[in-house]
């Protein structure tokens, strides 16, 4: 189909008196209507407008972002009263703090005056959200608490109004420290969206010798061309790997050791002449999980097993003491790599990070990767964290950097016009649904990328009513 039918205003408006004013011209995608959006997601492709039309894109942001559950932020980002941080949720500016009670809110980062934004620090602490513009000022619970010269609302405008205040969002729930929220009042709870992907959240927390974990690292943040979904599917893409990222993998297929103490590296490519290009059939047998709600997760890569040095032997010592021989060789070998939590966060647990994905148009979006620190571990054992980050994930890795060059040449051969579909039908035909109405895939499947398009379907032309019942709870926050 064509990207999108334009249409526009009538150029002059006559304002008073007849005078002709010159008014620019406004250009409004058209809409496509649920039996259009039903059409361009078949079982095995997907039409290329998802990537390219703005206005698929705005109906993306109202009927996805905007209805279901975000990932905001860790609770170790804010451990005392009046720590904050900021960013952009679906478009719009908010701020994630603990108030002075110890209750974690996420607040729109919006003045109630007249709409400026409040905070404009990446993070910090405050005892009071100051405005800059007219010095307005909200409590870390989003109450308007100061408005200078008062008297001038006397009899024109109750300031114990909560729309005034930065209004927090209407649903904030938080597991295991992850604090996801919702722009919408109504939809099902935190613990029933996660479903049985909490399993993976819990086995970061396993990793950690106290139970606790700390995002407190930092934080890689880039941007790439492309549409958002590129980087969603990719993270349980195994089909790429050998041929995105052949320059990082030698003659024998295996990759570079990217933590000390790793004995080898994985077993990228299987090797001969083509090399990291030469696919691995270890790749066909990684299992595919397959969620509601959109998530997935991919079973664990080829990465040795053998880790050793005085560190390492420390740590496994610490979690051996809290959960014994048998579940430490678990933990340590987790039997997963990526776990998606649809549509905005993916946590990793080789290269123990978060990765958040943040939509800025159809085709840009931001990318903020924050390394997993594990409270109680050895200094050097986090120190590794980082470090691993930095050469797999960053901006100026080896790997990442593959994989945005692959979303951007997507991104751009999709304008190439008359070839209207992607193609999503590797293994469908092995697909299988388990007795828990999962459904899981080998042969390094397309299984999540259609999952993620029946997931996309589901909120962007729904067909039961419920999905777009209107709004109707009052806020919540997380108690201490
Ligand atoms: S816009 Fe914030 S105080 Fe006026
Ligand atoms: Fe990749």
């Amino acid at each position: 189909m064509p990207c999108t039918a334009a249409e526009h205003d009538s150029p002059l408006t006559h304002a008073g008196h007849g005078a002709a004013v010159a008014q620019p011209l406004h250009f409004k995608p058209a809409t496509p209507s649920d039996d259009k959006l039903r059409s361009l997601v078949r079982p095995d492709r997907i039409h290329r407008s998802l990537y390219r039309d703005p206005a698929i894109f705005e109906l993306e942001m109202e009927r996805l972002w905007n209805r279901t559950w975000l990932y905001v932020g860790h609770e170790s980002q804010i451990p005392q009263p009046g720590d904050f941080v900021t960013l952009v949720l679906a478009g719009k500016p908010v701020v994630l703090v603990r108030h002075r009670d110890g209750a974690v809110h996420v607040l729109f980062n919006r003045c109630g005056h007249r709409g400026a934004v409040v905070c404009n620090e990446d993070s910090g602490n405050t005892k009071l959200f100051r405005c800059l513009y007219h010095g307005w000022a909200f409590a870390t619970d989003g109450a308007l608490q100061g408005v200078p010269l008062r008297a001038g609302y006397k009899d024109c405008l109750d300031l114990k109004d909560p729309d005034l205040g930065m209004v927090q969002l209407p649903r904030v729930e938080s597991y295991q420290g992850f604090v996801f929220a919702s722009f919408s009042p109504e939809g099902v709870p935190l613990s029933e969206f996660l479903g049985p992907i909490r399993r993976h959240i819990d086995d970061l927390v396993a990793l950690s010798p106290d139970g606790e974990l700390l995002v407190t690292g930092g934080v890689h943040r880039y941007e790439f061309r492309g549409n958002w979904k590129h980087q969603l599917e990719n993270l349980n893409d195994l089909y790429h790997p050998f041929f995105s990222h052949a320059s990082t993998v030698r003659e024998d297929g295996r990759q570079f050791k990217r933590r000390s103490g790793d004995e080898e590296g994985p077993q990228i490519g299987s090797g001969g002449k083509a090399g990291g290009a030469n696919p691995s059939k270890a790749f066909d047998e990684i299992p595919l999980h397959a969620f509601a709600q959109g998530h997935s997760y991919c079973g664990s890569m080829p990465f040795s097993d053998k880790r050793s040095g005085a560190d390492f032997e420390r740590y496994r010592a610490l979690l051996t003491e809290r959960h014994g021989e048998q579940r430490t060789r678990e933990i340590l070998q987790p039997d997963w790599h990526n776990a998606i939590i649809y549509p905005n966060v993916v946590i990793q647990s080789a290269a123990q990070h978060i990765r958040v994905i943040n939509p800025i148009s159809v085709d840009r979006t931001e990318i903020l990767v924050f390394p997993v620190l594990l409270k109680g571990a050895p200094d050097k054992i986090n120190r590794d964290v980082v470090r691993y980050l930095n050469v797999s994930h960053s901006a100026a890795s080896l790997i990442q950097t593959d994989d945005l060059e692959a979303f951007e040449r997507i991104q751009t051969g999709l304008a190439a016009d008359g070839f209207e579909w992607l193609v999503y039908a590797r293994g469908i035909a092995q697909d299988t649904v388990q007795p828990d109405g999962s459904t899981t895939g080998h042969l390094a499947t397309e299984l999540p990328m259609r999952n993620q398009y029946r997931a996309w379907l589901d909120h962007l032309a729904p067909t039961s009513a419920a999905a777009t019942a209107p709004a109707t709870t009052t806020p919540t926050a997380i108690q201490p």
